[in-house]
C-alpha cells in the first residue's frame, strides 16, 4: 500500500501490489460490502469519472484501476508514449469517490515465462479487431486478470467503446464470471466529440476537425430515422462528410448488428453505427446505436 492519503479527510488508498489488492477485497466482501471496478488505462477524463459514479451508485466499494496494458497496443501504437499523469489521476479518483485505485507494476502483471490468454472468437473478427490484430485479446485477458484480483460484484464499462464491452459481455458470459457488467453512456465535448485520452494528441484545429466522428454518426442516424434501409448509401454520406475534413484518414465505418456486430447489408433492426478515423496523428473511435 503506498499510502493512505487521507491527512486533509479524503481516503483513496493506493495499491499496486496484486496480493494486496485481493486481500483488501476480500476483507470488503467479508464485510458484506459489495465492490464496484472500473478498469482504467489511466490519463483519466470526465468519461472515466462518469463510469466512478455509476459504479459509487452501484456498490459500497469502488476500485478503479489504472493499468497501461502494453499486450492490448500493436508493435506500431502508442504503448511508449500514452500519457501517464499518475498523480492528477489519484486526485481525480480520490475527488470522485474511490475507495481505491490499483496500480500494478507490468512486470507483476506479466511474469517473463507469462504463457495464458483469453481469447473472445467471432466478435473481435470485425471493427477494431479486423485493423488491430491481437488487441482485444489483450483487453480479455488483462480484463480476466483485473477481475480475479479485485473481486468485484459489478464493473463498469463506457459505451465509448461498444465492440469493447460486447466482447467483455460474452467473456463473462462464456466463463461464468459471476460479475455484473455496466454500460455507461459516452461522454461528449460539447461540440459532440468523444471525451477521450487521445484527444490530447489533437491541436486545437484538429480537435475542431475530429468532431466530424460525431456529425457522421448523426448524419447516419437521421437518415435511418428517414426511412433509407440500404447501409451502403448512410456509409458513403457518412464517409463523403470527411472529405472536407484534409487531416483525416479513414480507418473505417461500418454499420453493423448492435447485437452481433456482422456488417447488416439491409436495415431491419437495431445498429451500431461505428467508426474509426486518423485525425492527424490520433486514431479516433465513436459510435451510436440506433433504433428502428
Ligand atoms: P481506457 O481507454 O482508459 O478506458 C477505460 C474505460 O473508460 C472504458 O470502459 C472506456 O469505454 C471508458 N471511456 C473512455 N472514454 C469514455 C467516454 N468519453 N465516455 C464514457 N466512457 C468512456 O478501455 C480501456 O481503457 C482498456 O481497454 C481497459 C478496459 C482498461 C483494459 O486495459
Amino acid at each position: 500500500m503506498i499510502g493512505n492519503r487521507g491527512a486533509d479527510g479524503c481516503n483513496v488508498v493506493t495499491i499496486k501490489e496484486i496480493a494486496e489488492m485481493q486481500a483488501l477485497a476480500d476483507e470488503w466482501l467479508r464485510g458484506g460490502s459489495r465492490i464496484g471496478c472500473v478498469p482504467t488505462m489511466g490519463a483519466l477524463h470526465e468519461g472515466h469519472v462518469s463510469l466512478v459514479h455509476r459504479a459509487r451508485e452501484l456498490s459500497e466499494r469502488v476500485v478503479v484501476s489504472i493499468f497501461v496494458n502494453p499486450i492490448q497496443f500493436g508493435p506500431q501504437e502508442d504503448y511508449k508514449s500514452y500519457p501517464r499523469p499518475f498523480e492528477r489521476d489519484l486526485s481525480l479518483c480520490e475527488e470522485n469517490g474511490a475507495d481505491a485505485v490499483f496500480i500494478p507494476a507490468p512486470e507483476e502483471m506479466y511474469a517473463v515465462d507469462f504463457q495464458t490468454h483469453v481469447a473472445v472468437e467471432e466478435l473481435t473478427t470485425v471493427l477494431c479487431g479486423a485493423t488491430r490484430p491481437g488487441h482485444f485479446q489483450g483487453v480479455t485477458t488483462v480484463v480476466a486478470k483485473l477481475f480475479n484480483i479485485m473481486k468485484p460484484n459489478v464493473a463498469v464499462f463506457g459505451a465509448k467503446d461498444y465492440q469493447q464491452a460486447v466482447v467483455i459481455k460474452r467473456m463473462v458470459r462464456d466463463l461464468n464470471f459471476d460479475i455484473n457488467i455496466v454500460v455507461a453512456p459516452t461522454v461528449r465535448e460539447p461540440s459532440g466529440l468523444a471525451v477521450s485520452s487521445r484527444n490530447n494528441y489533437l491541436s486545437e484545429q484538429e480537435k475542431v476537425e475530429a468532431a466530424t466522428l460525431y456529425q457522421a454518426l448523426c448524419l447516419g442516424e437521421s437518415m435511418i430515422q428517414k426511412g433509407e434501409r440500404t447501409a451502403e448509401k448512410i456509409k458513403k454520406a457518412m464517409h463523403h462528410l470527411f472529405d472536407a475534413v484534409p487531416s483525416s484518414r479513414i480507418d473505417y465505418i461500418e454499420i453493423v448488428d448492435a447485437d452481433t456486430l456482422q456488417p447488416m447489408e439491409t436495415i431491419h433492426k437495431a445498429v451500431l453505427l461505428a467508426l474509426a478515423v486518423f485525425i492527424g496523428p490520433a486514431r479516433l473511435i465513436d459510435n451510436k446505436v440506433v433504433e428502428i
